[in-house]
């Protein structure tokens, strides 16, 4: 009767096999390799800045005879309306003051009507009705240097100040 695990032990090897030692060996390096690949990612994460970047709170609104008078136009990415009177220009807040949802003109009614509660506003964002409990903020809108309309979100203004243009 032969004893098949002494025989295969005593079994010279050749160059080309791999010895159980060797792939422990190399199974180990393999597991601390990807230990350290994910602490590295782990560390970048946390080292990055976890930051938003939000789009720039100012911007050009196009020239001014886009807008003919007594309009109301939806700037769809900024959320606000550009409003022109025989008086001038206002740029008026799309966020409704009750709990923030997108408001939307309604030509046919001639007012800006918050889908969410029903809350109304004249086309200069004067409140008419509704939750909401204030008028829809203006902001400030001025010509830039290239003659174009320039709306800055980070001032509000008060409401009746035209930009006459
Ligand atoms: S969010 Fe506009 S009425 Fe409620």
């Amino acid at each position: 009767m032969k004893n098949m695990g002494l025989e295969s032990a005593a079994k010279p090897t050749s160059g080309a096999e791999i010895t159980r030692r060797d792939f422990l060996n190399e199974a180990a390096a393999g597991a601390f390799g990807i230990a350290g690949l994910g602490a590295v990612v782990v560390t970048y994460q946390y080292l990055s800045p976890n930051a938003l970047f939000e789009p720039p709170m100012t911007f050009h609104a196009g020239n001014a005879d886009l807008y003919p008078i007594n309009s109301v136009t939806y700037i769809q990415d900024q959320q606000v309306y550009i409003v022109r009177t025989a008086d001038g220009f206002y740029a008026v807040s799309a966020i409704c003051t009750h709990l923030g949802c997108i408001t939307q003109w309604k030509s046919d009614s001639n007012c800006i009507a918050c889908p969410c509660h029903g809350s109304k506003f004249k086309s200069d964002g004067t409140k008419i009705e509704g939750p909401a409990p204030r008028s829809l903020p203006h902001f400030a809108i001025s010509v830039s240097a290239d003659g174009g309309l320039l709306v800055d979100k980070m001032e509000t203004v008060k409401p009746g100040q035209a930009l006459k243009v």
